[in-house]
Parts: C-alpha cells; structure tokens; sequence
C-alpha cells in the first residue's frame, strides 16, 4: 500500500536551563522515532504524560521541524520544504487538541470559524463558502441552524465535533489527534470516535491518533506505537500487540487499562513508580528503573527495536515475555 507519510529517526531535542550557574542541558522530547502512515489508516501514539506525544505531533503537523531524522508527507521533504511546499503541506495535515474549550475563539459564530481557513487559503465565494461549512456541519452530525451559533451554546462533545469539522474543511489528507476524547464522558467518547471513523472512511483519511490511555485506542487503531521518554519501546499492528504484549512497558498499560465500565473505573493502577527525569534517562534500556524483569545487562546495553513475533520491540528479553 502507498505512504503517504514515512517518519525515520525523527528526533526532537530541546536545550533547557538549569539555573544560572549550570550548563544547559538536552532534553530529548522525541529520540528517533519510525513509522509510516496510509490513507484510511490509524496509527496510535500511545505513553504516559511526557513521552513526547504531543511534541510528535507538532514536527508531523509542521508545527516545529525535527532536530534530525526525515519526514516525507506525500513524497515531499518535510523536515525542509521549500515555501510553497510548507504551504501545501499545511493543507493536507491537519491537527485537533484535547480541549474543544479553549481551541474555538469564543467570540466568533461556528460558520466563521469553519470558513477561516477557506478565506486564507481558497477563492471560493463567500456562498461557496457558508455552503461548505454548513455541509461540513452535517457531516459531522451537527445541524445547519448551529452555523449562527457561538462555541459555549455547545457541549464538549459538540464542540469537539465542531473542532474536527474545522479539520477538515481544506480536504486535509492526514489528521493527527492529540488525546481528542481524553476531555469527555465516557459516552461521549465512544460518539466521537465513531465519528472519526466514519470520517475516516468518507475521506480515506490518514490519522496519528495520540492517546495516554490504550483502552480509547483500541478500536480505532489499526497499528499502535508506544512511547516511552521519548523512545519507541514497541510497535507494529494493534491485535498482535494487545493480544501478546511483548514489552514490559505495554503489559504494564494494558493491565493498568481501565474497564470500560465505570463502575470499574477506580480500580485502574498505574505503572509503578515514577517516571525518571527526561534530562537524566536510565543509561541502557530507558525502561530498566521500573521494569520488574530488569538485569544488568538492561542497565548496561541499550535494546536496539528489532522485529520479534510480528512487531518491533526494544526489550532483551522479549522472547520470553509470554
Ligand atoms: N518547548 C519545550 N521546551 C523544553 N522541553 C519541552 C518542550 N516541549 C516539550 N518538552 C518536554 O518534552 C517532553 C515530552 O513532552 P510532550 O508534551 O511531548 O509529552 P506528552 O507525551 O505529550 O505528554 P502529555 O501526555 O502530558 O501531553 C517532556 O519532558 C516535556 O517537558
Ligand atoms: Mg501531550
């Protein structure tokens, strides 16, 4: 099938003070992240808070460029494009956030906020336009007469809707979501992601679907990646993953995901112990300080990802993890 996006070694680094007195330090937000997308595809980015998620998506949404690595959307090099191609690019990768609050100008009618883009970046009339947006609206499961209307007239699942209708209005080719449901009622979400599938299909849209939670993911995705301090520690199709986890660090997000009935919900767990210090990795697997497997050889060896039962994981002793 044809990519209409590879990443290679994507890394994304951040120089960060200290104090007055200390050098400045790296802090490697992404460190050499790979993958691929296809139209009509879901590819989940999945970790805790401060895995790098969100800076992913901002090099993939040409928000920031990479430090290193390549990133070529629709043939083109991302990671340097000229001008006119920065600009084709921005078109065809789209971004919706986690907050469907602060995201829409309160001030503005849902019609103008859907028409922003097309009067930046299309001649269209302004009836071609408000034609347009009220179609969009439609299809987003909103109704015409919501044209008039301001954002706080709205519920947060509304609003998120309104928000992905925005996406969509230049006839992106890839969307990158960023937690979109993680702001909603359980029931809410499940509406919303069937939406975005629905979506997904109309257009043959592309998605990189960030999430912290593998249970939102589960039946969007069509493969997972998850990251942990930056790095990929497994990869590949989503029902080889969540039926035999082979790294440490997704059996563990998997035991710790939640029911999908509430009921259930308090008695999620998290991953044991805390996250170190992105500034001050563990030296050999950056997984080692919490893993309950760990040896010296994890502490002295970095996993290099290699392909093991039908994914890519970075753990020595993924062969055993059964
Ligand atoms: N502009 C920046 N300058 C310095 N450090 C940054 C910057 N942006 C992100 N970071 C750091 O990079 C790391 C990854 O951050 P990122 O926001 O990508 O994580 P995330 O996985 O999206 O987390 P969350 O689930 O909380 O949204 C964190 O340690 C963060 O503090
Ligand atoms: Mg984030």
């Amino acid at each position: 099938m044809s990519e209409i996006l590879v990443a290679e070694e994507l890394a994304r680094h951040y120089s960060v003070g200290q104090g007055t007195f200390r050098a400045k330090a790296t802090l490697r937000a992404v460190d050499g992240v790979g993958f691929s997308l296809q139209p009509g595809k879901t590819l989940a980015v999945v970790g805790e808070s401060g895995s790098g998620k969100s800076t992913l998506g901002r090099m993939i949404t040409l928000i920031e460029p990479p430090t290193s690595g390549r990133l070529s959307v629709e043939g083109i090099d991302a990671a340097r494009p000229s001008r006119s191609q920065w600009k084709q690019l921005r078109r065809a990768v789209q971004m919706i956030f986690q907050d469907p609050y602060g995201s829409l100008n309160p001030r503005k009618k849902i019609g103008s906020i859907l028409e922003e883009s097309l009067i930046i970046n299309t001649d269209m009339s302004a009836a071609e336009r408000a034609e347009k947006a009220r179609e969009m609206l439609r299809k987003v499961g909103l109704r015409p007469e919501h044209y008039s209307r301001y954002p706080h007239m709205f519920s947060g699942g509304q609003r998120q809707r309104i928000a992905i209708a925005r996406a969509l209005m230049l006839n992106p080719k890839i969307l990158v979501a960023d937690e979109p449901v993680s702001a909603l009622d359980v029931s809410v979400q499940a509406q919303v992601l069937n939406l975005m599938m629905d979506l997904q299909d109309e257009f043959n849209l592309a998605y990189l679907f960030i999430s912290h939670d593998l249970s939102v993911v589960r039946h969007i995705a069509d493969e997972v990646l998850v990251l942990y301090l930056g790095r990929t520690v497994e990869q590949g199709p989503k029902t080889t993953i969540y039926a035999r986890p082979r790294h440490p660090y997704t059996r563990a997000l998997l035991a710790s995901t939640p029911s999908v009935d509430p009921a259930h919900r308090a008695q999620r767990i998290a991953v044991k112990g805390e996250l170190p210090s992105p500034l001050s990795p563990p030296s050999g697997c950056v997984f080692r300080s919490r893993c309950p497997h760990a040896t010296d050889r994890c502490r002295d060896e970095r996993p290099e990802l290699r392909e093991v039962d039908g994914r890519r994981v970075a753990c020595h002793y993924a062969e055993s993890m059964a």
